[in-house]
């Protein structure tokens, strides 16, 4: 080789070239060679043919690293990448297509939460992230090829996002759920911890089945058939009820939201002394509140910005029709359509459908509209950022003239009540 040659050759190996950190999409192969820049020094760290996984961007973040390197020969590579993977780089997409593909995202996904996903626990199915509008694979696994939920998979940094699986994994998802109950291999403190959470996610299952056909009987007889445990479990936690809940960090998933409502609803009812049946009518009630949301389009649902009055008016129907549909299932207790129609009704007469005066409004539908109001504004929202739980105490303490007062002291002494008991 020509002197020249040699020191253009060598030149070109240790003169890299940066590119952007978005452009390497989660998911994808790698196909050349990516180094990172440790003060003065190329490191190689993704060599061609790696597997890019949102561990290593998660990483890569973490560091602050916002540019990687390649070397200039492969320039055209690189390019040939970025345009075979444009459309499914979030970083890439123009906001309305980013929008949309988080929309279809999210409705083909289940929240997971961490709470149930215990590192050494081996899944055969697959886990995703959604982290700022964008989904990215976290864990692969199925049938064939278990995986071993790692500390890195669910406490990485705590921002690693919501952690989902694809709607399609739920049964998986729920046999892994029922044998860790049975499981003999947790101490007995941490076997009741789980027996709550699998109560707790077994009802999220069912009210997303529910809430997508709000007319299936056979799941609509299942959810009557555990609310007298559901009652029980959250009677037996009445002192933190704030641990009961779950909550994504990005995302506002309505069957969440539903399961929410009920625990503090529940934890209401029982604060107050209703009798236990009452209690249970109104935890299903609570549960079952937005039952007609399915009948609003989900490009409203999950509109960035606020709605336009017509749009509001689309959404406001979720009552009405809730309210039909529990009325039309004579199976059902008194009372459980009262805390669906009433839950956005308000004691001033500003609240919807029909605003009613506040000696119209029955105690079902006053608990069920603290409750619903609270776990609203504590979710965030692709548009609005969440409250914390404080904020959220304090609007409701202002908010007497639409709330009850008596209900709110005592909703508020429920939820300050945070990590009194076990963790
Ligand atoms: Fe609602
Ligand atoms: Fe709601």
């Amino acid at each position: 080789m020509a002197e020249y040659e040699k020191v253009v050759k060598r030149t070109y190996v240790i003169d890299h070239t940066p590119i952007k950190m978005d452009y390497l999409v989660v998911g994808t192969q790698l196909p050349f060679d990516v180094y990172t820049k440790d003060k003065s020094v190329y490191k190689l760290t993704y060599k061609k043919g790696h597997k890019y996984n949102h561990i290593d961007r998660g990483t890569l973040k973490s560091k602050g690293i916002s540019e990687v390197y390649v070397d200039y020969e492969v320039m055209d590579e690189v390019n040939k990448y970025k345009k075979k993977t444009a459309d499914e780089n979030p970083a890439t997409l123009s906001p309305e297509k980013k929008f949309e593909k988080y929309t279809a995202d999210k409705e083909n996904s289940y929240y997971a939460g961490r709470k149930l996903l215990i590192p050494g626990e081996r899944i055969n199915f697959s886990l995703h992230v959604i982290r700022n509008m964008e989904m990215h694979d976290l864990l692969a696994a199925d049938a064939s090829n278990p995986a071993e939920i790692k500390i890195e998979h669910i406490d990485y940094d705590q921002t690693i996002g919501d952690i989902v699986i694809k709607k399609s994994d739920i049964k998986h998802y729920h046999n892994f759920i029922n044998t860790l109950v049975k499981s003999e291999r947790h101490l007995p403190g941490e076997k009741i911890l789980i027996k709550n959470w699998a109560t707790i996610e077994n009802l999220k299952i069912m009210m997303d089945f529910l809430l997508n056909s709000p007319s299936n009987k056979e799941v609509m007889m299942r959810v009557k058939a555990v609310m007298s445990s559901f009652v029980n479990m959250v009677a037996e936690n009445l002192d933190r009820i704030p641990d009961l809940l779950t909550k994504g960090l990005n995302n506002y998933f309505f069957n969440v939201h539903s399961v929410n409502v009920a625990i503090m609803a529940t934890g209401l009812a029982l604060k107050i002394g209703m009798k236990p049946k009452d209690a249970q009518n109104l935890a299903l009630g609570a549960l079952l509140h937005d039952i007609g949301i399915s009948i609003v389009p989900s490009t409203i649902i999950n509109k960035l910005g606020n709605l336009s009055d017509n749009e509001f008016q689309v959404y406001k129907n979720h009552v009405v029709e809730g309210e039909r549909i529990l009325q039309a299932d004579k199976s059902l207790p008194d009372g459980v359509a009262i805390a669906a129609a009433q839950h956005h009704e308000k004691l001033s007469k500003r609240g919807y459908p029909f605003k009613l005066s506040a000696d119209k409004i029955k105690l079902y539908g006053r608990v069920t509209a603290i409750c619903d109001c609270y776990d609203a504004v504590t979710t965030k929202k692709p548009f609005r950022e969440s409250m914390s739980s404080f904020e959220a105490m304090a609007l409701l303490t202002k908010e007497v003239d639409n709330y009850d007062s008596a209900l709110i002291k005592i909703f508020i002494n429920m939820m300050s009540a945070i990590n009194k008991g076990p963790a």
